[in-house]
């Protein structure tokens, strides 16, 4: 029995991709079949496997129904954390979503899911990205302030769900966590955030997220051991479409 995790499929069956410049080059073509085939390689009906969001391209759910249906087909149990692209998933509704898809899916969404002893908790997250001001050489000399403060909310109110996925498990007993964010656990200006402290407080083992696509955004956050956690990116391009093992 092993614990998988992968993100950002961005699947788009029923949708138009709007796809940013960064979503084409090789990784991404026929991405579906290979992350298909490396599921079946690797992941069997005992495991489980997170995706840490941005899993479709769809706007409402009925045009998610055939990228929802290819992530059902998949092996194993399938846990589902938000990503910024799913529109279809609001939030208030988790439990909704919750009804019509299982046992098939897991949304995880103020709430958290156990694994062997550990509380897998989550939720989607918030990093400031800019806009950025950018000097000749590259170097970042200012940044949107107005921006930077809408962004503070949204991380706010991030914490907020965080902080209720550990406690739900912490009041049944759990003390090991695993932590799920679909956006990186700190923005290119931080060395720590809420999120890398709150990790911290509860005393997550690990810290996955997703959301840097392209080689040059892999490294916008933290990579491997750091204060005592282990963190890992696990977009799928990052990956290359073979899901991270993050326990057995
Ligand atoms: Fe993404
Ligand atoms: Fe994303």
């Amino acid at each position: 029995m092993s614990l998988y995790a992968i993100g950002d499929l961005h699947l788009h069956y029923q949708s138009v991709l709007k796809a940013p410049g960064q979503l084409h080059g090789r990784v991404w073509k026929n991405h579906e079949e290979k992350f298909k085939k490396n599921c079946a390689k690797l992941v069997t009906e005992v495991d489980t496997l997170v995706l840490a969001g941005d899993h479709s391209w769809g706007k409402n759910l009925p045009e998610c129904g055939q990228d929802l249906l290819y992530i059902c087909g998949l092996p194993g149990r399938k846990i589902l954390t938000r990503g910024n692209h799913d529109m279809f998933w609001d939030a208030k509704k988790t439990k909704k979503l919750n009804e019509l898809y299982q046992p098939h899916l897991t949304f995880l969404q103020d709430s958290y899911e156990s694994y062997r002893d550990y509380a897998l908790v989550g939720t989607k997250g918030y990093t400031f990205e800019g806009p950025f001001y950018i000097d000749r050489r590259g170097r970042i000399v200012g940044w949107d302030e107005e921006a930077e403060d809408h962004a503070k909310k949204l991380v706010d109110r991030e914490l907020q769900r965080l902080r209720k996925s550990f406690e739900l498990a912490r009041a049944d007993g759990y003390r090991k966590y695993i932590m799920f964010l679909h956006y990186p656990p700190t923005s290119i200006l931080e060395e720590r955030s809420g999120f890398t402290d709150m990790a911290e407080e509860y005393g997550a083992e690990q810290v996955i997220y997703a959301h840097c696509h392209g080689e040059s955004r892999f490294y916008d956050s933290i990579h491997g051991d750091f204060r005592g956690r282990t963190y890992h990116l696990v977009s799928g391009d990052y990956l290359r479409w073979k899901p991270l093992k993050v326990l057995d």
